[in-house]
């Protein structure tokens, strides 16, 4: 009892202290509340700051937890929880609140966790999609929306952004981060960071952003998901690392470690990727949690016997928080005991939960994040579900218009509309939103309602389901097919296709719908198909057959809105891809920024057999993606002309300005998103054939044209060498300029010493 009141008198003072001084991030390291609230610690309640269970709402992941709606309240009370994920609202999260801070020995606040992966309840596109976008400030925006929302309802904590580089499209998470290219990737990255927390973390509508998952777990062997990891250190560091430093220069508060293990040893383990590489190397000073029971798996992995070797190795390696395995409370008391674990160590990882939420400003206010009146006006508000709709439409990409088939006329008299995801309210919201409610988002089906004349006749027919056989609905769609001036047809993934757990070994349109769409070209009628997926499909028939394909993903809350704006022409598509689209899965992993190899294909079959086949190319399909990275229409064209670098040579440190004109040649205004890529032609390490190294989204009027330019200096020049040093080395640079990483335009450069 009287450490209690002694306790209580410690936290009001210190409340008066934070609350008058402006809060210091605890980053830094130095904070006298938290290390005297640790001295005060026993060593029960130190793991239980370490300790992060699911709450009772949803589950996102595997667990034999029984859900019953007050099991939390006594271990919170005891000290023996840190927070909760996945338990929202205002009301409910204050309420767990309150018992932490009053009726907890010490009093500490919890946290409050969630995957708001692509926001709240307004769903904004797929990351992936958003990321096709290429609009760095309208995905920051996105962020921010999600945070204030999610932050009304209780949440400070996202474990969010995934910016997980993804070569291989089986891989079902792809739909998660922004694609191929650690460049992109790396912007992408940091806007998100940005837009999660905002200037300050104490700001209640701002959260901790999280960084996941630490690292590569985008590179899953055959692309099944949790399945290892291999690769060279050189390729780690150059291709998948970039994203997450990005996140951490942009402040990332937290970092989540990865299921996989990395060269063979787990992620949750691996000292040298968390302590060598993450806090030696890059400076990180936060927080870093396993993801979902990652540290029990361990034992699965085969890398420790028990759960006490999984804690102890955890623990060191600078895993701070356990997830949903319950090792760290069960586990770390006795290695204390045993003397197997220095207390140093725990202090260490308790201070870091401290920290943030001390940074989090939930010392001050411990309710800071649970606001009634800002739940009921900052969620699904008109200003946010406008943000999403502007993204939604930026998020497109046309990737087929023969003949200008798009886009339609307002006043087409008979439009047949064909598809299993055409009248679909819940795909919408896509995988990853948990808190978007089925019935609100736009479907394609009103979209196109909303959008067409008065006279426009729509006849619908669902054609078949998404994934089975059954092709007894063929007929009926068939037949308004027949009586109609156009077909929509809207074909693709539901949202659990992709996302967690939904690897694909075949990533073709499921079920029959291929066959359905076959049945209506049949027909001969003009069909436009828009595809909804989170993750690149193979095409080849459909591109091969049909006139007007346009990718819109999984667009969210307004994607209906969002999808008639491009069908109908109120909105010039200019996504491009940030993924690359295979023919055939048997290319995966595909990628724009491969090597050369000492036995190049470049496709040309006039050249004799013997020559073709010693290549290193497939006998049955091309080596070309269906389409590249960095692809997408635009009803406008444009085109490149005239590139120039305004030096032949320059020595390392100097920089070289490229420029190209770029002209819009159609009869329409629209938006270009300029690519520059580099090739580093002879290098101590074999270097790709293409590396993204900047971008530009221009507007042109129609006829207009303009010189774009780029500079570039040692930092775009520079790769990881064997000794894995960044470093320039002299010699030959091809640049080149273009609307996707293959239709380019090249000039050379010669960098010295
Ligand atoms: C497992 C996922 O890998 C991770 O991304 C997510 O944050 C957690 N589950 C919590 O839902």
């Amino acid at each position: 009892m009287k450490t209690k009141r002694k306790l209580l008198a410690i936290h009001i003072i210190f409340i008066f202290l934070i609350t008058s001084c402006s809060s210091k991030n605890t980053l830094d390291g130095d904070n006298t509340y938290i290390d005297s609230l640790i001295s005060e610690m026993t060593i029960e309640e130190k793991v239980g700051q370490l300790n992060f269970p699911v709450g009772d709402l949803f589950n996102t992941g595997p667990t034999v937890r029984t859900s019953e709606s007050a099991r939390f309240d006594d271990l919170i009370r005891e000290g023996k929880i840190t927070g909760l994920f996945n338990a929202h609202g205002a009301a409910y999260t204050a309420r767990l609140q309150k018992i932490a801070v009053e009726e907890s020995r010490l009093g500490i606040p919890l946290l409050f966790g969630a995957d708001v992966i692509h926001g709240f309840k307004t769903v904004f596109p797929l990351p992936l999609a958003e990321a096709a976008s290429w609009d760095l400030e309208a995905i920051e925006l996105a962020a921010k929306i999600a945070a204030k929302e999610s932050t009304a309802a209780g949440i400070n904590f996202n474990f969010a952004p995934m910016v997980d580089i993804a070569r291989d499209a089986r891989w079902g998470r792809i739909s998660e981060g922004a694609g191929e290219d650690p460049y992109l990737g790396s912007l992408v990255a940091a806007a998100r960071v940005r837009g999660f927390q905002g200037k300050s973390l104490s700001d209640p509508s701002t959260m901790a952003a999280c960084v996941k998952h630490f690292a590569a777990y985008g590179a899953p062997v055959g692309g099944r998901d949790y399945n290892s990891v291999d690769m060279s250190l050189q390729a780690l560091h150059e291709y998948y690392l970039p994203p997450y430093k990005a996140a951490i220069e942009a402040g990332s508060a937290t970092v989540m470690t990865s299921f996989n293990d990395v060269n063979g040893i787990p992620a949750t383990a691996h000292q040298y990727l968390l302590e060598d590489v993450l806090r030696k190397d890059w400076g990180f000073k936060g927080m870093v949690v396993s993801d979902w029971q990652s540290i029990g798996e361990m034992l699965a992995h085969g890398f420790v016997a028990d759960s006490l070797e999984a804690a102890k190795l955890a623990i060191e390696a600078g895993t701070d928080m356990d997830m949903m395995a319950d090792i760290y409370l069960k586990k770390i008391p006795e290695l204390i005991k045993n003397g197997q674990l220095d207390e140093k160590i725990l202090d260490q990882a308790v201070r870091r939960v401290l920290a943030l939420k001390y940074d989090l400003g939930l010392f001050s206010n411990p309710y800071l994040y649970s606001n009634p009146e800002r739940e009921k006006s900052d969620i699904r508000s008109e200003e946010n579900l406008a943000v999403a709709h502007d993204i939604a439409k930026k998020s497109i990409v046309l990737l087929k218009n023969e003949n200008k088939l798009l886009p339609l006329a307002k006043n087409i008299k008979k439009l047949a509309l064909i598809g299993p995801l055409a009248d679909n309210k819940e795909d919408m919201n896509g995988s990853w939103s948990f808190f978007g409610e089925a019935q609100h988002p736009v479907s394609i089906a009103e979209g196109i309602k909303n959008k067409v004349s008065s006279t426009t006749k729509i006849a619908f027919a669902k054609g078949c389901n998404l994934y089975d056989n059954d092709k007894s609905q063929f007929a009926e769609a068939v037949r308004i097919a027949k009586e109609s001036d156009i077909v929509v047809m809207v074909l693709g993934e539901s949202a659990v296709m992709n996302g967690e757990g939904a690897s694909r070994a075949d990533i073709g349109l499921p079920g029959v719908q291929e066959d359905l769409l076959k049945a209506i070209h049949q027909t001969g009628k003009p069909i436009a198909v828009l595809l909804l997926s989170g993750r690149p499909l193979t095409l080849e028939w459909m591109d091969q057959n049909i006139p007007a394909i346009v990718e819109t993903w999984t667009l969210g809350s307004q994607a209906g809105l969002a999808v008639a704006d491009v069908l109908f022409g109120d909105y010039n598509p200019a996504g491009k891809l940030p993924v690359t689209f295979p023919r055939a899965v048997g290319q995966l992993p595909l990628y724009y920024n491969h090597k050369n190899t000492g036995r190049p294909y470049h496709g040309k079959h006039e050249e004799p057999l013997t020559e073709r086949v010693y290549r290193s190319r497939y006998r049955d399909v091309s080596n070309d993606p269906l389409y590249p990275f960095g692809y997408g229409l635009s009803y406008s064209t444009f085109a490149y002309s005239n590139i120039t670098v305004d030096k032949k040579s320059i020595k390392s440190g100097e920089q070289i300005k490229v420029s190209v004109t770029l002209t819009n040649t159609s009869d329409r205004d629209g938006e270009e998103v300029v690519q520059l890529y580099i090739r580093d032609m002879v290098a101590s390490v074999t270097r790709p054939v293409k590396e993204l190294k900047g971008f530009q989204k221009v507007m042109l009027k129609a006829g207009e044209a303009r010189a774009i330019s780029f500079v570039l200096t040692d930092k775009e020049l520079s790769f990881i060498n064997h000794d894995l040093k960044r470093v320039t080395e002299p010699g030959q640079f091809a640049v080149m300029v273009g609307g996707n990483s293959r239709d380019t335009l090249t000039e050379y450069f010669e960098l010295t010493q």
